[in-house]
């Protein structure tokens, strides 16, 4: 029989390791960042264009972000966060997976979010 000790000890350590395992999942972006296009435009040319394209419609490597798919209810900014950190399994379209890329911060990522809802935003995709 576990005596109440070890029940509560193992207790802590799962709760510790899922806290743990949620963090590393969902990485935030750093507190009162103010998220920049014009940022973002830069960091996305050089770590996303090359599969999703410089005008976002996507190419033979990628998806388009100019479609409904990827409209904040479908993908919200967390998905751009779990995607360029976590990298993609394929499963939406006949892609390669898209691999992680340690390259970007969160930071980064949201400058890029950012970039990509303007593009959104301007094809009436929102
Ligand atoms: C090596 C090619 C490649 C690069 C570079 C790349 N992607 Fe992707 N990305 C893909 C592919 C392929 C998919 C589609 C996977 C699927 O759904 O089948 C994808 C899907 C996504 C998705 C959708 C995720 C979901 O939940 O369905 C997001 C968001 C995304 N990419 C963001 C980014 C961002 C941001 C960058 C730059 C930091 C980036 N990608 C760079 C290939 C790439």
């Amino acid at each position: 029989m576990l005596s109440p000790f070890t029940v509560a000890v193992v207790a802590a350590l799962l709760l510790a390791s899922g806290a743990d395992a949620l963090a590393m999942e969902v990485a935030k972006p750093s507190p009162g960042l103010m998220p920049n296009p014009t940022v973002g435009k830069t960091l996305y040319e050089k770590n996303c264009a090359s599969c999703h394209a410089s005008d976002l419609t996507g190419n033979d490597k990628g998806p388009p972000f100019i479609h409904r798919v990827y409209e904040p209810p479908h993908h919200g900014d967390i998905a751009f966060q779990l995607a360029a950190i976590n990298g993609v399994r394929a499963h939406y379209w006949p892609f390669d997976d898209m691999k992680p890329g340690p390259t970007v911060t969160p930071d980064d990522v949201a400058h890029i979010t950012a970039y990509i809802r303007m593009h959104q935003r301007k094809a009436g995709i929102h």
